[in-house]
């Protein structure tokens, strides 16, 4: 518009919000000053419409773990654009995929695809009902599962709340399914025992993240979810959606040496693409077979994009490269790198902070309490001191989720970790 005085990315900003109801794509939405309209994305930056460069933390809130417009990505996508984006039937990249996750992750004897992290999760647990006719699901307090309805109960540690309680933290959820959700600390597996004792005969599925958040498990927490799983005939499901292909080639359940029943798996595993998986027991994968409808037992999973060609071709593009030496061990070095950047800038800034997490995930916690085990725990965090240093954070050039994780990703750099921990000094000085 002729005299428009507004920047590219405020009339961008105005238009949106007359689109898009909150002007967000989601949950991630900045304050007015520092809303960001994305316009491109290279290795470890991104660039807003303004043209302002960021070092980028958010890394798409994961997927893009050898950052952004990976070449090898970039040239998958582009040969299997050319021999069409969708089929619905079964294709080559979707079972090039699924036969690399089987040979990768510890518990996977087979797989299932959909296309979001959500959907994989729902899945696993329809997946557990059937296979063991029962109705609950046992939970963590604080955990995050997704967008479905049983995902959405009890996801934030409420202030004032009882640590068994199952609230729903969205409006319009199915009143019923609070009934079928069973609530329990992370990390308390004495909490787990007990309701397991109790309830055992009528638990489908214990689902957890088995890196809460940011949050390890506590040596022999995993261990004993396994044994009470099985034991009780339940169905333990890993939720892999993050640490999958993240903190080791095969997940959370690599590196801490548990296998679960199923494990779903998404972001990483698509490298920017929209797909995911339910990896697992085939006896249990095998009641989502078309074929028994009918006759057996039979659990409908499926989706028009399902195991998309295009998402495949980049999931395999973005595997490979994780596969080759060193991928693992530079990810982990960078985390470790930065935790330990950012928990000494804080002491520096004289601000108590701890960098939790696991490899190329992380979040630096302002708190003085040294012994957060779950999400109870995170009470005694500063969340407005949090808030103000990711702002500051923001503003010197460095995107990151305000109050939340932080991913490393293989395109990011020395350099960019020093400067991270430099700019990082001066912003909890200026919140101290
Ligand atoms: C552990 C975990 N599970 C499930 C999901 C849901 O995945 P999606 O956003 O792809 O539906 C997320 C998303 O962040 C997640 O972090």
């Amino acid at each position: 518009m002729p005299g428009d005085a507004r920047t590219a990315q405020a009339s961008l900003l105005e238009r949106a919000e007359k689109a898009i109801p909150g002007a967000a794509l989601g949950v991630f939405s900045l304050p007015e000053k520092q809303r960001v309209i994305i316009e491109s994305g290279r290795g470890s930056e991104v660039v807003d419409a303004d043209g302002k460069t960021y070092v980028d933390y958010l890394l798409s809130s994961g997927p893009l773990i050898l950052g952004h417009a990976h070449p090898e990505i970039v040239a998958a996508v582009q040969k299997q654009a050319a021999l069409g984006s969708t089929y619905y039937a079964l294709n080559r990249p979707a079972i090039e995929l699924a036969e690399l996750i089987v040979d990768a992750v510890p518990c996977a004897e087979a797989l299932r695809y959909q296309s979001t992290g959500s959907e994989a999760t729902f899945s696993a647990l329809r997946l557990a009902r059937a296979a063991t006719g029962r109705k609950l699901v046992l939970k963590f307090e604080g955990s995050f599962h997704g967008s479905h309805d049983v995902a959405q109960m009890t996801t934030a540690r409420m202030m004032g709340r009882n640590s068994n309680e199952t609230v729903a933290e969205s409006a319009g959820l199915a009143e019923l399914l609070a009934d079928e959700v069973l609530i329990v600390p992370f990390n308390d597996l004495e909490a787990v025992a007990h309701t397991v004792a109790q309830r055992g005969s009528e638990i489908a599925a214990i689902m957890v993240e088995p890196l809460q958040r940011v949050l390890r498990p506590m040596p022999g927490f995993l261990e004993g979810l396994r044994a009470l799983s099985t034991g009780h005939g339940i169905v333990l499901i890993f939720d892999e959606v993050v640490t999958g292909f993240r903190v080791a080639w095969g997940g959370a359940q690599e590196l801490y040496g548990v296998e679960p029943d199923l494990a779903c798996y998404a972001k990483a595993i698509g490298g920017g693409y929209p797909i995911s998986a339910i990896a697992g027991r085939r006896d249990i994968l095998k009641l989502a077979d078309k074929r028994r409808s009918g006759s057996e037992p039979y659990s409908y999973l499926g989706g028009t994009l399902t195991g998309n060609p295009l998402s495949a071709a980049a999931g395999l593009a973005c595997l490979n490269v994780l596969k080759r030496p060193g991928s693992y061990e530079r990810l982990r070095a960078m985390g470790d790198r930065l935790r330990k950047g950012l928990e000494e800038a804080g002491l520096r800034a004289g601000v108590a902070v701890q960098a939790l997490g696991e490899g190329p995930v992380l979040s630096p916690l302002i708190t003085e309490n040294r012994d957060i085990r779950s999400a109870r725990d995170l009470d005694t965090v500063n969340k407005k001191a949090m808030l103000n240093w990711a702002h500051e954070m923001i503003d010197r050039g460095f995107l990151l989720t305000p109050g939340g994780k932080m991913y490393i990703s293989l395109a990011h750099t020395d350099e960019d970790i020093e400067r991270t921990v430099s700019a990082a000094y001066d912003s909890f000085r200026a919140v101290r």
